[in-house]
């Protein structure tokens, strides 16, 4: 494995740019390549088999493509398929999912919530990490039907999409949380509309940031980290050039060249 070979970041569609942020600023020697899939997004209401073939596409592009170490910036398609890509292709893979743990560490009345999709809470490995933190803290689910879909149109501060977070925020108001996981990584982008319906007491768990510091120690025990002096991004989407291209300008804040794929 050549140290100047590129890594690759997938999601379903833009929520994984949350997660590239963060590794492009905790490594910027690196090169990226992030495929958005909007062509198939989203993902939180397919099925594991549907997920599963989108996301062996995705990987063998990226390998073909000679990435080095793969990130799941999803946290659906890392509950479905991570264990078993781990086995199948010779890379590291890293994934991302709800962060229970520093939720229970924030938590004061013992309250948390978890914003995620359906497919990731039905899923057997979410079942799992609830588990292994027993019933120390009640955890309330929250699936966001529709959520995902609103940040991939760039709709942040739609009334549609205020709508939407205000009926799923209202149901974890209920249970009086007092903290919230962020579980779905197209909701990072939504920490500002989250925060102006819940107040700004509301503590807001998002774990991309321990995603890019995670695959910063993989690259580091595997001695594969860049040593040039600063990498490139390419962005490629399966969808729309022109609706992918403007989303992530709009939540970037500048503008970027998406490629076909
Ligand atoms: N961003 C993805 C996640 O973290 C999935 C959104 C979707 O496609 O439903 O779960």
């Amino acid at each position: 494995m050549k140290n100047n070979q590129p890594i690759g970041i997938f999601d379903s569609g833009v929520g994984g740019l949350s997660v590239l942020q963060h590794v492009h600023q905790l490594l910027p020697q690196e090169h990226i390549l992030y495929i958005a899939d909007s062509g198939y997004a989203p993902y939180g209401c397919q099925d594991n088999s549907f997920i599963e073939q989108r996301s062996r596409v995705i990987t063998e592009h990226l390998i073909a493509q000679g990435a080095k170490a793969i990130v799941i910036a999803c946290n659906t398609a890392t509950a479905s398929i991570i264990e078993s890509f781990r086995q199948q292709y010779g890379i590291p893979f890293i994934g991302i999912e709800p962060g229970i743990k520093p939720a229970i560490a924030m938590t004061k009345n013992g309250h948390i919530g978890i914003m995620a999709t359906t497919g990731t809470l039905s899923s057997t490995r979410y079942s799992e990490l609830r588990q292994r933190f027993g019933d120390s803290v009640n955890v309330h689910n929250q699936a966001c039907p529709g959520l995902a879909d609103q940040v991939e149109a760039g709709l942040l501060d739609d009334p549609d999409t205020m709508q939407l977070l205000k009926k799923y925020l209202s149901i974890l108001e209920k249970k009086q949380v007092d903290t919230i996981v962020l579980g779905c990584t197209h909701y990072s982008f939504l920490i500002t509309q989250i925060k102006k319906i819940m107040g700004p007491s509301i503590q807001l768990v998002d774990t991309s940031y321990a995603i890019a510091e995670q695959l910063k120690r993989v690259l580091e025990q595997e001695s594969s980290k860049n040593k040039a002096v600063s990498g490139s991004i390419n962005y490629y989407t399966t969808g729309s050039i022109d609706n992918t291209k403007s989303t992530i300008n709009s939540l970037l804040g500048y503008d970027v060249t998406v490629n076909p794929l």
